[in-house]
């Protein structure tokens, strides 16, 4: 731990840095689910609307992440839980930059997203996090498996795969402010449902 470190503020509030943006609130859109259950897609698609629509969005995805800040880090669920206290603590900067900061990771453990959202929600002013279950059934994810791991798993060459290992259960949030069936839901349709929450409540303007 250090010691002998002052936090230094800076002259321009959370406010202010909202206001110079106009149109938008700087939040957290938390995309959490299975691997392959569509979260990096909508993440995607959500992210370049909001970029067209004029407004400043930056995504955060569990794959590229660990190509770089994360690199350190593997599946075990110590590193799991460094892996999003990181990305906790790096969306509350981009959120409040009066960003739109679009997280997708696995984030299977309930106690690690409720650690994201407090940092948000104890924050000075509080910054909204909205926390999006997108919710593709098991059986839908091994169907799609765009990237061969399920396959890989069932033959016994990855350990620890969420939501399949013992050792790697995903925890499905109870609350979330928004849940998208995505075995039967369009990125389009999902893509809406996350825009007109959004509008409701006042994060971006319509
Ligand atoms: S998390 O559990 O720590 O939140 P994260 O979202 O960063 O996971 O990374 C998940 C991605 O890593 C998956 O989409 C998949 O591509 C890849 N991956 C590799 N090994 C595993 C594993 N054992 N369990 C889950 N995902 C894995």
């Amino acid at each position: 731990m250090a010691t002998n470190i002052t936090f230094h503020p800076g002259n321009v509030t959370h406010a202010e840095r909202c206001s110079f943006l106009r149109a938008q609130t700087g939040a957290t859109l938390w995309l959490t689910g299975l691997s392959a259950s569509g979260k990096s897609t909508i993440a995607t698609a959500l992210e370049q609307y909001l970029l067209h629509r004029g407004l400043h969005a930056y995504r955060l995805d569990g794959d590229n992440i660990r190509f770089g800040l994360n690199k350190d880090l593997g599946f075990s669920q110590k590193d799991r839980e460094e892996n999003i206290r990181r990305i906790g603590e790096v969306s509350l900067l981009f959120a409040d930059s009066a960003s739109l900061c679009v997280t997708s990771f696995i984030s299977p453990y309930a106690a690690d997203r409720e650690l994201a959202r407090k940092l948000h929600t104890s924050h000075k002013p509080a910054l909204p996090f909205i926390e999006i279950f997108v919710d593709a059934s098991l059986a839908e994810c091994e169907r799609r498996d765009p990237k061969g791991l399920y396959a890989k798993v069932r033959k016994g060459e990855i350990k620890s795969f969420t939501g399949i290992s013992e050792d790697a259960p995903y925890e499905r949030p109870q609350k979330p402010e928004i849940h998208i069936d995505a075995d039967k839901t369009s990125v389009e349709d999902a893509v809406k449902v996350i825009a007109h929450y959004l509008i409701e409540k006042g994060i971006i303007k319509a």
